[in-house]
């Protein structure tokens, strides 16, 4: 016969009082974790204040927004992977605005349906500002399947979140590389869109979709189709950093900078032989200031059951070598350039009309002097070697 030894039975006592003092211990931190103590400031509407999901807000231009939508008192959500933004940026923004439901980060791949639709069910939007997405010409015409899941079956996926949760308002990041390489310019809204590289095409079919989809719903809905976006927030509080690794697919203006403090021996202008009065492309390079004003007066004028599609440029195009000139200048240094043959999928020339957003939406590119927007970019740029990991 066996009968219990005391001391294990004593043992198993204060095994199980030290459980149950650990799940005590578990509730209690869970109900005082904003998370739990619902509702919170992001998980419901309120009257007056408009809340905006921005997806990709950890990247260039979302960051940018985000900034001036928190400064126009916008309640703000920043999803993103950080695949190539950076917390930096996001950290930033926190600090500048620490109060309570002003600002909330949450990191997740919109390519994910779970996190996506926990997203929605957890927050109360009000607007999505669709960012997020690889944004690169060349990498898309090495890795299109890339392209296409991130840009048009993440927009699906945002799309029919947006929809389940009753979501009112859409302003999706859209690309005048849909419009390919039109024979007339300047390309205004109605120009016939023949995307020429994987990059362009993916943003047209998301385009699509968003547009047989507006045809059943209320949805308010607004495209802008950015031309080359430059430039940087002019108190200098951010900038552009993308990754490393990403230079050699980098825009230009990161390509001059980088060449400017000597990280790359000097810049590479692919192509001199396009039919322009130059032989280099042309672009239209819109400041990032005026972007996020542009996006800023879309969700004021966006109305249900409605669907508006803009360009946002300046309405000039200027060459890449037009371009290196101001550079140059805005840097004070005296940049090496080489030159290339052509690079796949880019075309000639590509400047916008204007005319549309400005009537209907009273907006107007007002930084368009190159070498001033370069020179605020590069006054980021030489106070961050590091990008955001350090200065
Ligand atoms: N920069 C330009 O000149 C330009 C021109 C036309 C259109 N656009 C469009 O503007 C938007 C923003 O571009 P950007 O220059 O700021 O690029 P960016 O790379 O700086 O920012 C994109 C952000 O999206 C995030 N992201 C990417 N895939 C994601 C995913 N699956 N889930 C969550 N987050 C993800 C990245 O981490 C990054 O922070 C893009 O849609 C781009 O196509 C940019």
């Amino acid at each position: 016969m066996e009968y219990p030894d005391p001391k294990r039975k004593s043992n198993m006592f204060g095994k199980l009082l030290m459980a149950a003092a650990v799940t005590a211990l578990c509730i209690i931190m869970l109900k005082h974790s904003p998370s739990f103590s619902t509702p919170t400031h992001f998980s419901r509407h309120e009257k007056g204040v408009t809340h905006v999901l921005v997806t990709g807000g950890a990247g260039y231009i979302g960051s940018h927004a985000a900034l001036r939508l928190l400064k126009e008192s916008y309640r703000v959500t920043i999803v993103d992977n950080l695949s190539r933004g950076n917390i930096g940026a996001v950290k930033v923004l926190q600090d500048l605005f620490p109060e309570p439901g002003r600002l909330q980060f949450i990191y997740a791949d919109l390519g994910d349906p779970d996190a996506v639709d926990k997203i929605f069910s957890e927050n109360a939007f009000d607007a999505v500002i669709h960012f997020a997405a690889v944004a690169y010409v060349g990498e898309s015409t090495t890795d299109p399947l890339k392209y296409y899941h991130n840009i048009t079956s993440n927009t699906l996926m945002v799309l029919k979140s947006m929809a389940a949760h009753g979501v009112g308002t859409l302003i999706y990041s859209s690309t005048c590389a849909t419009y390919g390489e039109p024979e007339k310019m300047p390309i205004t809204e109605e120009t016939p869109q023949v995307p020429i590289n994987p990059y362009g095409k993916a943003k047209k079919m998301a385009e699509d979709m968003i547009l047989d989809f507006s045809k059943n719903s209320d949805m308010a809905i607004m495209i802008l189709r950015y031309f080359n976006v430059i430039g940087s927030d002019p108190e200098g509080r951010l900038g552009e950093a993308p990754r490393p690794e990403l230079r050699e697919q980098g825009r230009i203006s990161g390509a001059c900078f980088d060449a400017a403090r000597g990280i790359i021996p000097g810049i590479k202008v692919k192509g001199t032989d396009y039919k322009t009065h130059d032989g280099t492309c042309i672009r239209d390079y819109i400041d990032v200031t005026d972007l996020v004003d542009a996006h800023v007066k879309a969700l004021q004028h966006a109305k249900p059951q409605n669907v508006g599609i803009y360009n946002v440029g300046t309405g000039k195009g200027r060459s890449v070598k037009e371009f290196v000139e101001a550079c140059k200048k805005a840097t004070g240094v005296d940049i090496k350039v080489e030159y290339l043959p052509r690079r796949p999928g880019d075309y000639a020339e590509v400047f916008s009309d204007p005319t549309k957003i400005r009537r209907e939406l009273n907006w107007t590119a007002r930084f368009t002097d190159l070498q001033e927007s370069l020179g605020i970019a590069w006054r980021w740029q030489k106070a961050h070697h590091n990008g955001y990991s350090s200065s």
